[in-house]
């Protein structure tokens, strides 16, 4: 295999090394490129372009492979809680037994948020989305930890700040649900697991939190799981880049909340439950629905399909469906999105358009059924995702600050007007 790529330009050659990563990934470092030659490259959305080594998450978009340090999403989905998914993530190896009741312990001590966080919460009108609220709140912490500005903080502040956001996202999550529905917060009981403590916090005042019921509490868990990371999407590539600029983690963190929230990202899942109850409010008719998403004059997608990596099915989609079926015949729900989902990723996976596009479910395509099932209100769903995601984002801030990497800052091409006279207000027509 080539060890160096050469692009020529005006006759001149410029060699740059091949990088190949250890699962055959391969790519050229241009990092001398406009030293050398005076040019940039250009990618509109990163579509070539890696923006860093990394040993967190392994993806085949082509096999349709998602793995965490070496485990496969299938094992860890199937074997672990969400608290191991999450170490594993941010430590780089599965716990041991006796790390694994130390991080569960440590992070049940740190479960309080400040009470102002209500202030801020009060402060948003009615119906304000969560996703806006929940920037706010974790942008807010970095107020009462006034240490974590620092950027060049002791491995232990650093290990304490990231048990603290662990800890407390739970609560702040379920806050702003209770916000939302005019209901008092309920404080954390921490003799219950992550998952059930969650759910306690978020229904507790309302219903018992399902009886902790296995089924639910294993479809909470594997849906956090599924969306623990994802290698540099949208929202991690936000994260370390603001965290690049030596920005604190809860910053950075909010930074990648924001970038989330679009319907292009979590923001999907929500947009897929409001999606099936429109095609089913419209008759239910997903042959019309289809045509829709083929025609690019009509503004619709089919949410919840395509992915800028995977080219065949996301692996994370296929264990949702299977837990989806698994809560709705738990809780004897019959409800007709489920039908309407399926009946469109049918003719999808049979369509031309979708075959040649390489278009199949997502992740987000059958959360919301989940989500909606356990009921939370649809506009909650993406706080949910961010929830999942937290570990993710995490283990992307510490690894790019363990690489000491430099700030992110991609060059342009300057296509605006060139020098020109000043006018002065009066000559202006
Ligand atoms: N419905 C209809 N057509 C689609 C869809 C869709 N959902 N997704 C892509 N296409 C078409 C698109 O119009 C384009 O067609 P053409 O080549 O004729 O111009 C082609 O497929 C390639 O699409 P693209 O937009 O260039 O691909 P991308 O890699 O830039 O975008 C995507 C990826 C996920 C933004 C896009 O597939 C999409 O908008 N999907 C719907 C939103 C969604 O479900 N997002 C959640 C992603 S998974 C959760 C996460 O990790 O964020």
């Amino acid at each position: 295999m080539a060890d160096k790529a050469i692009i020529t330009i005006d006759d001149k050659n410029f060699e740059m090394p091949i990088i190949k990563g250890s699962e055959g990934d391969l790519g050229f470092n241009i990092g001398k490129l406009r030293d050398d030659s005076g040019y940039i490259t250009y990618d509109v959305g990163y579509k070539s372009t890696g923006s860093c080594t990394s040993k967190i998450t392994f993806l085949d978009g082509e096999e349709g492979i998602l793995r965490h340090r070496g485990y496969s999403i299938e094992d860890l989905a199937s074997k672990c809680s969400f608290l191991e998914v999450s170490y594993l993530l941010i430590h780089g190896e599965l716990p041991n037994k006796e790390q694994l009741d130390n991080y569960t312990k440590t992070i049940s001590k740190h479960t309080l948020v400040h009470e102002d966080v209500k202030l801020v919460l009060n402060a948003y009108p009615t119906g304000a989305h969560p996703m806006g609220k929940l920037m706010a709140v974790m942008s807010m912490m970095s107020s009462f930890y006034p240490d974590s500005l620092n950027p060049h903080r002791s491995e232990g502040d650093i290990q304490l700040t990231i048990t603290r956001l662990m800890a407390k996202m739970p609560t702040l999550c379920s806050m702003i649900y209770k916000h939302s529905i005019g209901h008092p917060m309920v404080y954390p009981d921490n003799s219950l697991n992550y998952v059930e403590n969650y759910l306690k916090m978020t229904f507790g005042h309302v219903t018992e939190p399902f009886d902790c019921d296995p089924v639910i509490m294993d479809a909470m868990n594997k849906l956090l799981i599924l969306h623990a990371d994802h290698e540099q999407n949208c929202s991690a590539s936000t994260v370390r880049m603001v965290g690049s600029s030596h920005a604190n983690l809860y910053a950075s963190i909010s930074a990648g909340i924001a970038a989330l929230w679009g319907p292009l990202h979590g923001g999907a899942n929500q947009m897929v439950l409001e999606m099936l109850e429109e095609i089913k409010a419209d008759g239910g008719d997903c042959v019309k629905a289809m045509e829709r998403a083929k025609d690019k004059n009509s503004g619709f997608r089919l949410m919840g399909f395509g992915h800028r990596v995977y080219k065949n099915f996301d692996p994370r989609a296929k264990i949702i469906k299977v837990a989806c079926d698994n809560v709705l015949n738990k809780l004897g729900v019959n409800d007709p999105l489920l039908d309407i989902a399926k009946q469109l990723e049918e003719i999808a996976l049979k369509d031309d358009y979708f075959i040649e596009r390489k278009l199949y479910p997502n992740v987000d395509f059958y959360s919301g059924i989940i989500y909606k099932a356990l009921g939370f209100p649809t506009q909650m769903f993406t706080v949910l995702f961010a929830l999942g995601r937290l570990p993710g984002w995490i283990a992307q801030w510490k690894e790019m600050r363990d690489n000491n990497e430099p700030i992110s800052r991609p060059r342009q091409i300057y296509v605006g007007e060139p020098l020109r006279s000043f006018i002065n207000l009066s000559d202006r027509k």
